[in-house]
């Protein structure tokens, strides 16, 4: 078989360590592999070039993605996805792997119409959004390094005594937002999927602040119904009488080197993969639910909300009583 690799959308942590397992478990396995660098639009842009063994040494623990990645534009379009089906018609591919988030799986869902090869995806976002697995790859990795700087800015908000606001990445989702929160002991968790009631939190600050508790911190997720962090904290301030400081800590989340759960996530869905390729899987996204590997059809992952750990996110009024 040949056999078309791409990440597409935000990088992810591990990613290089997915691309990796696909090439060299591929290879071990009789496979053809092929990069197609620059994401979906490398695809429209033909760029592609050959994967080797060695192509992919040293890179099992590098963050972000040899392929490089992008958001196409062109393939949003019909004629894109035309375009790109027809690519991979000319350019004699009999499957196509590639590694993102909701966007990556909505569009690997039209390709399905216009061209008949395999098709799988794979989970990459570290916004863990993605309906069908537990946990995408880079989601570990970038909630360390969140918790590595919420603990840092801790130290500072303790010292001032301040009422701090930490923004953290989640456009739609506030899943990296509830496991900082909830491991780095935030006062308050902003994120859309639940109600944002800023009248709440303000009483919930002053009263912890009456209780002898010297300082606080909230956690908001970007895409937080009551804006981002910097308007949060702008009514907030109001509302509490104190002026609230804010550290958004933006790309820094989404860089480094992937943790040991992100690249053996990675590994075993790269090698799962090509297994499932060689049996003739198809039109699916492959994630671990509860430690089982497993397929879910591509339509599912996007039009299915991944829901939060409601339990999880109850628990943060007593945990900062
Ligand atoms: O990778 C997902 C994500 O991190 C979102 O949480 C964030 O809003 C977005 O990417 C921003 O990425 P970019 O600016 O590269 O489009």
């Amino acid at each position: 078989m040949k056999v078309g690799v791409l990440t597409s959308g935000g990088d992810s942590p591990g990613m290089n360590a997915c691309i990796r397992a696909i090439v060299r478990v591929g290879i071990s396995r009789g496979q053809h592999i092929f990069g197609i660098h620059g994401g979906l639009q490398g695809l429209l842009d033909r760029h592609i070039s050959t994967l080797e063994a060695r192509s992919v040494a040293n890179i099992v623990h590098r963050g972000g993605t040899i392929l490089t990645t992008g958001r196409s534009e062109e393939f949003r379009t019909t004629e894109g996805q035309k375009k790109a089906a027809r690519i991979l018609r000319e350019e004699m591919f009999d499957a196509l792997i590639a590694l993102g988030g909701n966007g990556t799986m909505q569009a690997l869902h039209k390709l399905q119409q216009y061209w008949d090869g395999l098709i799988i995806g794979l989970p990459g976002t570290i916004d863990n959004d993605v309906y069908g697995t537990d946990y995408s790859i880079g989601f570990d990795t970038a909630v360390n390094n969140a918790i590595d700087a919420v603990d840092k800015i801790r130290d500072t908000a303790q010292s001032f005594d301040r009422i701090f606001l930490i923004e953290v990445m989640g456009r739609h989702s506030g899943q990296i937002a509830l496991h900082v929160g909830i491991a780095c002991g935030a006062d308050v968790i902003a994120i859309p999927e639940t109600k944002t009631d800023l009248d709440l939190i303000a009483e919930k600050i002053i009263a912890g602040k009456k209780r002898g508790k010297s300082f606080a911190f909230i956690v908001v997720a970007e895409g937080d119904e009551e804006g981002d962090a910097h308007t949060i904290a702008q009514k907030l301030s109001t509302k509490i009488g104190e002026k609230c400081r804010v550290s958004v800590l933006g790309y820094i989340q989404r860089g480094g080197n992937p943790t040991h759960h992100d690249r053996i996530l990675a590994t075993r869905l790269g090698a799962y993969a090509i297994e499932c390729l060689l049996k003739g899987v198809s039109g699916v996204m492959l994630g671990m639910i509860n430690g089982e590997l497993t397929a879910t059809p591509l339509e599912e992952t996007f039009t299915k909300k991944k829901p939060i750990d409601q339990w999880l996110f109850s628990l943060v009024d007593e945990l900062s009583i």
